[in-house]
């Protein structure tokens, strides 16, 4: 039997949030430039997108391109770039066919004007669709947004709109990037590291983490849905007691 045919359907994250890692070793294990690995990792981000828009997921975020990211050598951010510009042309009918809107979540301001446009003209090819919603969290992390939302706040406690005294965890919520989303309820990382890398801090607060040692490039449908397997089968407490959450059982 199939993890796919084992979920259950009624039990499904609404949100999946994914740190594509290992592209580089991936290459590399096969002698061949990280480039190499970053062009055969879009096989697996279509695979996801379409097992997340298959099973019912409603909310898929992928982390594509950190803010750590700019540090790498020029030759692979360029890299990197083209080949977002390259794949969301190329890739538009996959999200068309499955439904699917693009969104994007990050300093976008960074990118370069191609890729911005690209990936302005993109989202807007798909904003009609509803089965799933997409986002690719490119020049991202979770302290620069968190600052941001910082700053907002700041200036509107400075023009007088806001009292101190009013600001709560559903006001910094709505000052992120992901303010119209649910937190996500599972976080896949690939690739065997154990870490968060700048992804979502705020959000991932109750997130089921899930690790696995497959890099990016191997990725599969069935993979994700072993995670989504592996979700359903823990307990999530929330800072009560397993009893309080299971009166019957004693
Ligand atoms: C993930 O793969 C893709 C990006 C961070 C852009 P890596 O490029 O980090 O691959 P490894 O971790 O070096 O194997
Ligand atoms: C995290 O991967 C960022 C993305 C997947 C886009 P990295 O490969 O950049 O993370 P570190 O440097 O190993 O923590
Ligand atoms: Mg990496």
């Amino acid at each position: 039997m199939s993890f796919k045919e084992k979920i259950d359907p009624k039990r499904l994250p609404k949100h999946i949030a994914v740190i594509m890692d290992g592209n580089g070793r991936w290459a590399k294990q096969r002698g061949k430039l990280r480039v190499f690995g970053h062009e055969s990792g879009v096989t697996a981000v279509r695979e996801t997108a379409e097992a997340c828009a298959e099973i019912g997921i409603k909310y898929l975020t992928l982390y594509a391109f950190s803010t750590e990211n700019w540090n790498r050598p020029k030759m692979e951010v360029d890299a990197l770039m083209n080949l977002l510009v390259k794949t969301l042309n190329k890739e538009t009918k996959t999200l068309m066919d499955n439904k699917i809107r693009l969104g994007a979540i990050g300093d976008l301001t960074q990118l370069d004007p191609q890729c911005r446009k690209q990936l302005q003209e993109t989202i807007d090819n798909t904003s009609g669709n509803d089965r799933m919603e997409m986002f690719l969290a490119l020049s991202y992390s979770a302290r620069w947004e968190i600052t941001e939302a910082t700053k907002k706040i700041a200036q509107l406690v400075k023009e007088g709109s806001l009292n101190p005294d009013d600001i709560n965890q559903d006001l910094m919520t709505s000052m992120l990037t992901t303010k119209s989303i649910p937190d996500p309820e599972l976080l896949i990382r690939t690739s065997g590291e154990y870490r968060i890398s700048n992804f979502l801090l705020w959000q991932i607060a109750y997130s089921e983490l899930y690790f696995t040692p497959v890099l990016w490039p191997d990725f599969r449908k069935e993979h994700l849905y072993e995670a989504i397997y592996d979700f359903q089968h823990r307990e999530r407490r929330f800072g009560k007691t397993s009893e309080q959450l299971n009166p019957c059982i004693k």
